[in-house]
């Protein structure tokens, strides 16, 4: 069975979503831990309710991308067996940047959720980029971890219809309904042996 990881920053809704996915026997993956380079993450304490083992590497000023970072991050997830071999591990609002080492170790094996239908507004403040660009539509992207900023290949994306007077607090609370249905069924496909990669694109079988 898979052992999988969680990386958040803060809310941890999507966490949650996988969590609670896990606990209806949904996903066949074993949650090993939910790690938060933020102490006051409030999901924290969403994942401890759950049952679920928790651990913080903070920061502490080291930037994103690098790899002082992120072999913290490697040994508190080998410490509790989330490994090249049987591992995935899934940023959900991390809001660092994965250094190209850490990339290369969990190669394969690294997904994320991004608010935009990708590759529109990769980076931050996708919802806000998108209402001020005038789109009509926009959604959510859970893609495979690469090098690049919201680069990997893609595996599933919904779309909501932007209306004109849709906010970005508006237009965000559409995306992340369909974040909560699409994250869990992308870990699905994974544990599930389900996803082919082939250069920049998967199939789903
Ligand atoms: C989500 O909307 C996720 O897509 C976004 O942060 C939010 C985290 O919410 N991620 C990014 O913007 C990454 N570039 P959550 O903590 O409630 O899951």
């Amino acid at each position: 069975m898979i052992n999988l990881a969680i990386l958040i920053s803060g809310r941890g809704s999507n966490m949650e979503a996988i969590l609670r996915a896990i606990k209806k026997k949904k996903i066949p993956v074993k949650p090993a831990i939910v790690i938060s380079n933020k102490p006051d993450a409030k999901g924290l304490k969403i994942a401890q309710k759950l049952g679920v083992k928790t651990a913080v590497v903070e920061s502490l000023g080291l930037k994103g991308g690098s790899w002082e970072y992120d072999q913290k991050l490697v040994a508190a997830l080998e410490e509790n067996n989330v490994t090249p071999k049987n591992g995935l591990v899934c940023l959900a609002g991390f809001m660092r940047i994965m250094s190209p080492e850490f990339i290369k170790h969990y190669k394969g094996r690294i997904l994320n959720i991004h608010p935009a239908i990708l590759p529109a507004f990769p980076g931050l403040h996708s919802q806000k980029q998108a209402v001020e660009y005038g789109v009509k539509y926009s959604g959510c992207t859970v893609h495979f971890v690469d090098e690049g900023v919201d680069t990997g290949p893609i595996i599933l994306q919904a779309i909501v219809k932007v209306k004109d007077s849709d906010t970005e607090e508006s237009l965000s609370k559409k995306i992340l309904k369909q974040e909560h249905k699409i994250y869990p069924k992308a870990v699905r496909l994974f544990a599930e042996g389900k996803i082919r990669t082939k250069g920049r694109k998967t199939a789903i079988s």
